[in-house]
């Protein structure tokens, strides 16, 4: 079992050395973002403007340009395609936001929280529509395949995890389903547009190298919301369990809870608003009956799976870093 004790500056350091093959073309992402988004109204402009000073790890664009560079024939629309899968990204940030109540992304305040609920909606929806723009203008019916799948997934997953109407009653299997749309989707297409803008014979496997480091990549997410402060990850913590989300370390921890500690559970479910101190004691519960060590397990496991999926991609800088990513995946402490 892996144990997450990299220190932040080692994972700094880490994500700088993932991201160094491509350092130029990442480096090109923000501005060709800014030109995509660019709109003659005031309040798009102010918008926009507070996400661009909003710092991401920019993960996703990152992929897309190492799985360009895998064979030696990355093509300049790379830069573009990277921009696009943040883009997107970014538009299920504020919309998540907005759905989950929270206040806190990138360590600072949420669209919803400095503006509006409305003008998240909006934005979000803004966001959506340049990539689409965007896309239509590259002309490539491959990308715009691999994009709009994942549009389509996460929208699903999202809408999903609403509708999960007997929250507890939700399995391991559940989760796997819902983590595979609204997150490991997206971590294909960044892959898989990646592939199409220079090594499209190993689209395949890139994908598949998407989709399980994406997976991964959520366990972890869902760690971090019961192991790091807000200081640390620049997002609420705990905040899955006041909104009554139910992930993998509390499925994997109510298998082993005895019937007093269940019923703890079932009473901050039955909470609509939960106090800090109920919150605070669930995770101490889950803490106890081994969810954390489970979850770590799984994001292990689904670490593995990826590594296997880049057997067939050939060596090089570029796929040394896609193998790096998924250490750092599950080893993030934000
Ligand atoms: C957050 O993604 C949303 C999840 C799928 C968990 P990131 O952790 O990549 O967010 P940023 O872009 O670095 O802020
Ligand atoms: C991932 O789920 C969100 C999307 C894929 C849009 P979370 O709700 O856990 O993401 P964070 O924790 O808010 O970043
Ligand atoms: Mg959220
Ligand atoms: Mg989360």
């Amino acid at each position: 079992m892996t144990v997450s004790a990299r220190t932040p500056s080692a994972l700094a350091a880490a994500l700088r050395d993932i991201q160094a093959p491509v350092r130029r073309e990442l480096e090109a992402v923000p501005g060709e973002i800014r030109r995509i988004v660019t709109a003659d109204v005031p309040l798009v402009q102010e918008v926009g403007n507070h996400l661009l000073s909003m710092k991401g790890k920019l993960l996703r664009p990152t992929l897309t340009l190492l799985s360009s560079a895998v064979d030696d024939g990355m093509q300049s629309r790379a830069i573009t395609c990277a921009a696009v899968v943040e883009l997107l990204h970014l538009a299920t940030l504020i919309h998540d936001d907005a759905v989950d109540h929270s206040v806190l992304r990138r360590g600072m305040p949420t669209v919803n929280a400095l503006f509006s609920h409305q003008i998240s909606v909006i934005m979000g929806d803004f966001l959506y529509s340049r990539v689409m723009r965007e896309l239509v203008k590259l002309e490539d019916i491959e990308i715009m395949r691999a994009v709009s799948n994942a549009s389509d997934a996460m929208t699903l997953g999202e809408m999903r995890q609403l509708a999960a109407f007997d929250a507890l009653a939700f399995t391991e299997d559940d989760y796997e389903h819902l983590i595979r749309a609204k997150t490991a989707a997206l971590f294909v297409a960044a892959c898989s547009v990646g592939a199409l803008c220079g090594a499209p014979s190993h689209q395949q496997a890139l994908a598949r190298y998407g989709e399980r480091l994406g997976m991964a990549f959520q366990v972890a997410d869902d760690l971090l919301d019961y192991t790091e402060t807000a200081e640390m990850t620049g997002k609420p913590s705990g905040l899955d369990l006041r909104e009554h989300k139910v992930t993998l370390p509390l499925i994997a921890s109510l298998r082993n809870m005895s019937p007093a500690s269940r019923a703890r559970v079932e009473e901050l479910f039955a909470t609509t608003d939960p106090d800090e101190e109920s919150v605070t004691d669930v995770i101490q519960l889950v803490h106890e009956s081994g969810g954390i060590e489970y979850a770590r397990r799984r994001a292990d496991q689904f670490a593995r799976e990826a590594e296997e999926a880049l057997a067939a991609v050939p060596g090089g800088p570029a796929k040394a870093m896609l193998l790096e990513a998924i250490g750092y995946a599950v080893d993030r402490r934000w």
